[in-house]
């Protein structure tokens, strides 16, 4: 029997259970949990296998409830919350007490965002506690972004995928650290740099060696399929390297015509880059199941989403 419903009060019953259940964002599915219960929490490292040292985010339902998740809120993290929550970005903030060591792998800072899809909003408000909730894919492989990419990884390990439709963003969150109160940014994500420096002025990415410390699974093989995967700008010039070999093609807008290409899929026709990012991961799920030799994928523009899209397609590759 499918483990995907809609059915929220059901949810509902399992979070209250200490259960978890894998829920909708915009971004992409997340595998949910009481950030108050051990219980859950353990059950979704276990679940995961993720490691332990790899701290979680805290869902919430408004940014009211913000204060009572951190202890200190800069004026740029005010201004990022009133901008763009509910959405895609995720603040990195100095954690109250009352937030357990499991979820923030004993930091002093908590990982929080109020994500922007009507059911998982709705679900929030009908509990009594914020959830956690990493993306719903074993440790390191792609991002699950429909409820049926949720169920094929985790049907014989969770009760229930609350189905909320594909995700239209289609990637992660855009983690946002402070460093002296000043934001910085920890992951690329659904919301374009531009667009958080038109609120908050010029800001810089993390070297990702520095990273590492602050949030240890963001310098792992991530968001990755099981097939050989290359990035790169000459994408003729790869696919006569692996000629022969059963070829899938990832491209930005055009398609190409060379006889040696098994499948391809053209992200956005119309050139869209945020229609690219909310296809992306599909994408990779339908070609990592086709038993080709090897993906090779255009690099996408790097401004606006396209920083973020060449992100995650250079971590594919790792
Ligand atoms: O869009 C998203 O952010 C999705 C949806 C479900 O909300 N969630 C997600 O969670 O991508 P996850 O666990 O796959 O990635 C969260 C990242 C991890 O790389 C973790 O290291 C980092 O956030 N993180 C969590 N807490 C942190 C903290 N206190 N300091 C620095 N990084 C943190
Ligand atoms: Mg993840």
């Amino acid at each position: 029997m499918s483990i995907i419903s809609k059915d929220i009060s059901k949810a509902v019953a399992l979070l209250n259970a200490e259960e978890i259940v894998a829920i909708p964002t915009e971004t992409v599915y997340g595998l949910a949990g009481n950030i108050y219960s051990e219980k859950a929490i353990k059950s979704i490292f276990e679940t995961k296998q993720r490691p332990f040292f790899n701290p979680l985010i805290v869902h919430i339902s408004s940014v009211d409830y913000l204060s009572q998740i951190v202890e200190h809120i800069p004026e740029k993290a005010k201004l990022l919350a009133e901008a763009f929550w509910p959405g895609p970005i995720t603040l990195v903030l100095k954690k109250k007490n009352t937030i357990p060591d499991v979820i923030t792998a004993s930091k002093d800072t908590v990982a929080v965002r109020v994500p922007n899809h009507p059911t998982t909003l709705e679900l929030l408000r009908q509990l009594d506690f914020p959830l956690a909730a990493p993306s719903a894919n074993p440790f390191s492989s792609i991002s699950p972004t429909t409820a049926a990419h949720v169920e094929t990884y985790f049907k014989d390990n969770i009760k229930m995928v609350l189905d909320g439709g594909a995700c239209k963003s289609g990637i992660e969150s855009t983690i946002i650290g402070f460093e002296n109160n000043q934001p910085i940014i920890y992951r690329l994500g659904s919301t374009a740099i531009e667009d958080i420096e038109a609120v908050v002025g010029e800001i810089q990415i993390k070297n990702k060696k520095e990273i590492a410390p602050d949030a240890p699974g963001m310098l792992e093989r991530h968001y990755a399929p099981k097939t050989k995967t290359i990035l790169t700008d000459n994408i003729l010039g790869m696919v006569d390297l692996y000629k022969g070999k059963r070829i899938g093609i990832i491209t930005f807008q055009s398609e190409i015509a060379n006889s040696n290409i098994e499948v391809q899929i053209a992200l956005s026709k119309t050139g869209d880059l945020a229609e690219s990012a909310s296809k992306l991961y599909d994408v990779l799920h339908q070609l990592d199941k086709m038993y080709l030799d090897v993906i090779i994928a255009e690099k996408f523009p790097e401004y606006g989403l396209g920083k973020s899209i060449n992100d995650r397609l250079s971590r594919a590759t790792k």
